[in-house]
């Protein structure tokens, strides 16, 4: 993929710079910095440069109202103390306000603008405000992938006026999704996880035209289970899928091998430390749920594992959340975090829980990548151009 790099940019710049904050929060605090984190890179090399630099970012969701509790004021302190110098803060995205803020800057200084989507036009893409977005700068870096499935104006809107370079997280985000995906050494095996099979078709679809294995895990291999006419128990399922899933099945014939459970383990109630058996496929009951893959399962997992070359993960294999049913996916995390670790392979995970689940199994590090976005990793793993990257190329 061709893009401008910060590297590309003239010095002394107005950088309008798209992060993403959209940072776990309580009380009013950041509770996770890992994105605050990510953008750090970018800011630097743009200091380095000389530009005067102000982050436009999206708080959850106030739907074009000034929602007090959506405000990214509490960012910035955080983001001052990890990058040991001061952050402004402006109480809107454009106008006098932003404006003043920014031409108060030094050369290097930082100015976060408060959440874009304050205002109704930021995700109806509206012409009009990506206009005013882009009065207030020389330049736009995109480093939000994480906020790339969205073609809102801070994230599309303003590549098209101003000239639009990848920052450096976006430039990783992509390195390693292609890696593991674009043109990734083979074979691959993906695993994928996750409650259900519903909301992830078009992610399997896609996956099993280009991946050599996929393993399938989660609530979603009880649906693939019971479509196979495996005795499922009161496991959650989605028995309406019964036919999608055999139709996957079938078109993964001869071109992705499907690795499915082949023993779980099995509750009947979800609760810490309530005691579990270890079930093959024929003998779950009634009142039986399956919540964990079982080991023989993991074992052939980690066997695919070690005669593959790229694995890229998305979704647990089990309600990992409590223990003991964390077990098969932390084994796999491990066995997996060791083989990226060694250079066997390249591991690359992302996607609403699976970071939760490898920080959980204490690997998260020693992956190739683990990606910050969540929608957006899932979209690209469906095959889905992201608007705010395509806007990037030129
Ligand atoms: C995220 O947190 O995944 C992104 O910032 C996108 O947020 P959204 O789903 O509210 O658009």
């Amino acid at each position: 993929m061709s893009f401008r790099r910060i590297e590309d940019a003239p010095e002394g710049q107005r950088a309008l710079v798209r992060v993403d904050f959209n940072v776990p929060m309580a009380d009013g605090r950041v509770t996770d910095d890992t994105r605050l984190r990510a953008a750090l890179p970018t800011i630097k090399a743009l200091q380095a440069k000389g530009a005067k630099i102000a982050l436009l970012a999206h708080f959850d969701r106030p739907k074009g109202k000034r929602v007090p509790e959506m405000s990214l004021k509490p960012v910035a302190e955080p983001l001052a103390k990890l990058l040991g110098a001061p952050v402004a803060f402006a109480d809107d995205c454009v106008g006098d306000a932003a404006k003043a803020a920014i031409d108060a800057l030094a050369a290097g200084g930082v100015v976060l603008l408060e959440n874009t989507r304050y205002h109704a036009g930021e995700e109806k893409n509206d012409a009009e405000l990506a206009k005013q977005i882009a009065a207030l700068g020389d330049i736009y870096v995109n480093d939000a992938f994480s906020a790339a499935h969205r073609a809102h104006a801070s994230t599309e809107g303003v590549a098209h006026i101003l000239p639009a370079y990848a920052g450096k997280q976006m430039e990783r985000e992509l390195d390693a999704l292609d890696a593991a995906l674009g043109a990734p050494k083979r074979p691959v095996l993906g695993i994928v996880g996750g409650a259900k099979v519903s909301t992830k078709l078009d992610l399997l679809k896609n996956l099993i035209a280009k991946l050599d294995k996929l393993a399938i895990g989660g609530g979603m291999a009880n649906t693939f289970l019971y479509a196979q006419g495996a005795e499922i128990g009161g496991s959650l399922a989605e028995k309406d899928m019964a036919d999608t899933a055999r139709e996957i099945l079938a078109a993964a014939k001869g071109k992705c091998e499907i690795l499915l459970p082949v023993d779980v383990v099995v509750a009947t109630e979800v609760k810490p430390g309530v005691a579990s058996t270890v079930r093959d496929l024929k003998s779950v009951s009634a009142d039986e749920k399956i919540l964990d893959a079982g080991p023989e399962t993991v074992k052939r997992l980690i066997a695919a594992m070690d005669a593959s070359n790229t694995l890229i993960w998305n979704g647990p294999l089990g309600v990992f959340e409590v223990p003991p049913f964390d077990a098969a996916t932390v084994a796999a995390a491990k066995h997996a975090a060791q083989l990226a670790k060694s250079g066997k392979i390249t591991a690359v995970a992302g996607g609403g829980d699976t970071v939760a689940a490898l920080n959980h199994a204490g690997v998260s590090a020693d992956f190739t990548f683990v990606s910050t976005a969540g929608g957006a990793f899932l979209e690209w793993m469906e095959g889905k151009e992201l608007p705010g990257v395509e806007a990037l190329k030129r």
